[in-house]
């Protein structure tokens, strides 16, 4: 499995400074874009600012032009007095009217010497060292502009030749315009525009703070009258002139700066442009990309995150695994290990019960063997007794009773060899198979093998006995010592008493119960009697090693049958043996089973 790696700590520095630098990128670009546009939309604004005042100045030189025809003007009669005094009045009423009418400050008509002849103000003088004027004198169209500082009223005058009969210059037709008529029109327009004139003078302007500001040549921005204004700090961005400049309220902080020459009036126009939106929208694109970055950064970081985390789980979880796998194993070693121990243990309790098994028999058959003698003399001295008798009914030539006695001695020989053949059956060392037994044929081997010792007691048996067989599944061996330790058990306990009775009874039902119930004291302790050494009879006498019931039960259970021992509802005990029938474990191919 790859263990992901750490996340390097110099990964999340280097990807915010990513981040800045797209951002920075997208917003310069951002920033161009939108001062392509506010540029274009200046220079129409500055074209638009430009003409209007061109188109305005342009009406008053041509009422100079217009009015230098004038028929008024034409007569009016050079000499000074009164005789020409009702001409200058009828000339002056026509100025009045037509500077009335045009807005104008004021008309006046002046001498080929520069003097004042009429005015529609009334003022008189000489303006002889006029530019204007000047230029007017010399046949051509004048104009002249001032004052150049403040304090005085801003005037521009266009001064038109009034040409003599004889094609020379006789006077000219002074036009005078207010310059702050001129700006009312479009005064506090949205961006701030100024006209700077051939000396370096704002001489019109929107902004009035910005009047008679000049201009210094190689260095960008205004300058007021008195002092410094704080400094412009211009760059250059895309090819366009950017100023951040600190004015005054009505002019923005940062600025596009625009020009445009006005070669028909002799001044250079200026826009400011506002560039609050450029940057507002430089900003917002920036942002943007800032915080796309950023919520694509922080999804990767947390994917990477999680993977990591899973990746972390995951080891230790496979470290569990192992760990556990490893716990199972040595386990599944010792389980191996115990149930091979088990094994030995088994086969070493087999072998002991085994070995108990022959011991219960010896100690049965040690009980049993004054009572066997006794039975096995009683026939051989009966047998004595015939024979003799037999042979001395022969010598009498009685044939028929000795005959008779012979039969007698037959029969007891029969008996003597079938107690013989029991006991060997029961001391017979060997191990048994396990299959078809004749139940009745059991019970009736272990009455005869314990015959002798009831016979002595004087012990009443009784035994229902069934008339045919009855067949169980078990060893017949092992059940006719079964048989026999209950037997002797119950003949034990009635020893003290007079009155001595047992009774066997075979009840078949879904299973075989036999049980053996006696007359005596009943069980002292019912729950201990299967021990093994448990036992209520003088220990280490011939009488009794607590194995008899212990090997009984063991017996019982292998052939899958069940012991128990209680004590009866009329006093005594009661032992009952319960048994397989044959035919619920007969083999399924039919055969009879292996025979006992
Ligand atoms: N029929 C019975 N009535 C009363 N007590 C019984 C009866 N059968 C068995 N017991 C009690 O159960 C005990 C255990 O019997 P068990 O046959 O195992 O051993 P034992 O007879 O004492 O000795 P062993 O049979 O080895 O010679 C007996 O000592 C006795 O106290
Ligand atoms: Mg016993």
């Amino acid at each position: 499995m790859s263990r992901s790696r750490p996340q390097s700590p110099a990964v999340i520095p280097l990807f915010l400074a990513a981040v800045a630098l797209l951002a920075a990128l997208a917003g310069q670009a951002g920033y161009r874009q939108a001062l392509d546009q506010l540029a274009l939309r200046g220079q129409s604004d500055l074209a638009l600012a430009a003409d209007s005042l061109t188109s305005q100045l342009q009406t008053y030189r041509e009422l100079a032009v217009l009015m230098a025809d004038h028929p008024v003007l034409a007569g009016l009669d050079p000499r000074r007095g009164p005789e020409a005094a009702p001409g200058r009045e009828a000339a002056r009423a026509v100025l009045r009217e037509v500077a009335d009418k045009t807005s104008a400050l004021d008309l006046a008509y002046v001498d080929a010497g520069g003097q004042i002849v009429v005015a529609a103000s009334g003022a008189t003088g000489s303006r002889a060292g006029a530019p204007d004027v000047r230029r007017a004198m010399q046949g051509a169209l004048g104009d002249a502009h001032g004052p150049g500082a403040p304090g005085g009223r801003r005037e521009w005058s266009f001064a038109a030749p009034v040409f003599g009969g004889d094609g020379g210059v006789r006077g000219a037709v002074i036009v005078t315009v207010d310059v702050d008529d001129l700006e009312e029109a479009w005064r506090g327009g949205r961006a701030p525009v100024y006209f700077v004139d051939a000396s370096g003078i704002v001489f019109v302007s929107n902004r009035s703070e910005l009047l008679f500001w000049r201009e210094t040549p190689g260095r960008p921005g205004l300058q007021p009258p008195q002092g410094e204004a704080p400094p412009v700090r211009a760059r250059h961005v895309g090819g366009r002139e950017v100023w951040r400049v600190e004015w005054s309220p009505y002019v923005p902080l940062h600025a596009l700066h625009l020009s445009q020459p006005m070669p028909v009036i002799g001044m250079t126009a200026s826009i400011l442009v506002d560039l609050a939106p450029a940057r507002r929208l430089a900003l917002t694109q920036a942002a943007a990309v800032a915080a796309i970055c950023l919520a694509f950064g922080m999804m990767l970081n947390l994917a990477t995150e999680r993977r990591r985390t899973l990746a972390l789980a995951n080891a230790k979880l496979e470290t569990r695994v192992a760990a556990r796998t490893r716990a199972l194993t040595q386990a599944n070693t010792r389980l191996r290990r115990e149930v091979a121990e088990r094994q030995e243990a088994e086969a070493a309790l087999k072998r002991a019960q085994a070995e108990l098994i022959e011991a219960g028999k010896l100690s049965a058959l040690g009980q049993m063997s004054a009572g066997i003698s006794h039975e096995l003399n009683q026939p051989l001295m009966a047998i004595r007794q015939f024979a003799e008798n037999g042979a001395a009914f022969l010598d009498r030539g009685r044939t028929e009773v000795a005959r008779d006695n012979f039969d007698k001695i037959s029969g007891l020989a029969q008996r003597a060899a079938r107690i013989i053949k029991n006991l060997r059956a029961f001391a017979r060392n060997e191990s048994e198979p396990m299959g078809k037994v004749d139940l009745v044929q059991v019970i009736d081997t272990a009455v005869e093998l314990t015959a002798g010792r009831l016979g002595r007691d004087g012990v009443r048996l009784g035994w229902d006995r069934p008339a045919g067989p009855v067949r169980a599944w078990g060893g017949e061996v092992r059940l006719v010592q079964v048989f026999v330790n209950l037997i002797t058990n119950a003949a034990d306990a009635m020893s003290e008493q007079e009155d001595r009775g047992i009774t066997i009874t075979l009840t078949e039902g879904e299973r075989l119960v036999v049980s053996v119930s006696d007359d005596g004291p009943g069980i002292a302790d019912p729950e201990r009697i299967f021990e093994p050494f448990y036992t209520t009879k003088e220990v280490g006498s011939d009488e009794g090693m607590g194995l008899g019931l212990s090997i009984s039960y063991g017996l019982v259970q292998s052939f899958g049958g069940h012991i128990r021992g209680v004590n009866g509802p009329g006093g005594g005990a009661v032992f009952t043996v319960e048994l397989d029938r044959w035919e619920t474990r007969r083999p399924q191919d039919g055969s009879e089973g292996q025979a006992a």
